[in-house]
């Protein structure tokens, strides 16, 4: 296995194992995608990635993080999803599309507009839902426990975006459970303090993510892939960490999840995470070896050397990058120059080819 052999999962072949991993562009109003996604999202498609993921895309309006982010929860959202998908798939890449809730961490600012609530008269609201109502810090929204009904309403929400993925073109679908948004809240016992069904014991913590799971498995094509990104440990002694994450990633490969996304973090501020090249790969390798299923490695991950080693050493069957493919969204194609692959250049750059 290496960074330039196909990758095929369900029906999608990934003409190289790089993809582009979700990044919030925050450049949205009411959740529309624009012509900001179809360049950036697009760039990074010509630059030769195998799969294109867009940013979280918020299954409900107050499922956003910032009221900047990207939407998928009205019909109106398909047509300019469309047309970004067409032209990824034109240029040879797989779209892919991050189903999102921001749970307790909803109604903040965009980060070039400083830090925590934002408040409804400048665009905010104030329903912000959690497992319990416990703020993530003090500058955060206070959020209110979901009654049981109305997660009901949180799975349905999950499946119509699903549809409507599947009506804009996406070809694979990643649920988001990591970084401390509304599905790794229910998962982590720092958030998540319910003494109902959906709390307390490891079974009951996990129930909420297997039913969404379930729901978008059912409504989703076979021929189409499912991810789930996790955050494979909080960092924190007593929070949610990667014997749980294994447990977990073999009851989702059972439910019909093709990959684990493997990140960390995000639950809780404050935790002491020890960054650096490859921290985050141990988590894809051992979920790939003990819970049997496919996964992607992302982190700090810029040369490539290091995106090929950690394939060939079968830490994950994927690559995701994020802020070195913002810094270079011709990473792939240059990567298989310096590895010595053949890739296929976009006609038009071909004589820029080294
Ligand atoms: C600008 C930016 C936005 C991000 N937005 C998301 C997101 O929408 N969903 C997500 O799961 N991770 C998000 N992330 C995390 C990245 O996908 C990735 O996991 C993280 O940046 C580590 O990878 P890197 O070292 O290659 O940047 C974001 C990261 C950045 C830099």
């Amino acid at each position: 296995m290496h960074l330039f052999e196909p990758f095929t999962v369900r029906g999608v072949t990934l003409r190289n194992r790089i993809a582009v991993s979700p990044m919030c562009q925050y450049s949205s109003t009411d959740g529309f995608a624009t012509d900001w996604h179809l360049v950036h999202l697009g760039t990074r498609a010509v630059g030769g990635a195998g799969l294109v993921m867009t940013e979280a895309a918020a299954v409900e309006a107050r499922g956003r993080i910032s009221p900047q982010d990207l939407g998928i929860w009205q019909d109106g959202h398909i047509e300019k999803l469309a047309q970004i998908t067409h032209f990824i798939a034109e240029q040879g890449a797989v779209p892919a599309i991050q189903l999102a809730h921001a749970g307790r961490k909803a109604s903040t600012s965009r980060p070039w507009e400083g830090d925590g609530v934002v408040t409804p008269e400048l665009g905010g609201w104030e329903d912000v839902v959690a497992p319990s109502a416990i703020a993530f810090s003090d500058s955060y929204p206070q959020p209110r426990a979901l009654e049981i009904p109305e997660l009901k309403g949180l799975i349905q929400s999950f499946v119509e975006a699903t549809k409507r993925a599947l009506a804009a073109g996406f070809q694979v679908v990643e649920v988001h459970a990591a970084h401390g948004y509304l599905l790794h809240e229910f998962l982590s016992p720092l958030s998540n303090q319910r003494t109902d069904d959906y709390g307390g014991s490891f079974e009951n913590r996990i129930r909420l993510l297997k039913e969404v799971v379930t729901a978008v498995r059912a409504q989703w094509p076979e021929r189409y892939p499912l991810f789930v990104r996790i955050s494979a440990t909080d960092w924190v002694e007593g929070g949610w960490d990667i014997e749980q994450s294994i447990e977990l990633s073999r009851q989702l490969a059972e439910l019909g999840v093709d990959l684990i996304d493997a990140s960390s973090g995000g639950v809780v501020s404050g935790a002491k995470i020890p960054i650096g090249a490859g921290y985050q790969t141990s988590f894809a390798e051992r979920i790939r070896k003990e819970a049997g299923i496919a996964t992607s490695a992302v982190g700090m991950i810029t040369s490539a050397q290091q995106a090929d080693h950690i394939l060939r050493i079968g830490q994950a069957d994927l690559v995701m990058l994020a802020r070195q493919l913002l810094r270079d969204p011709y990473w792939p194609l240059m990567a298989a120059v310096t590895l010595r692959q053949g890739t296929v250049w976009p006609s038009q750059y071909e004589r820029a080819k080294p």
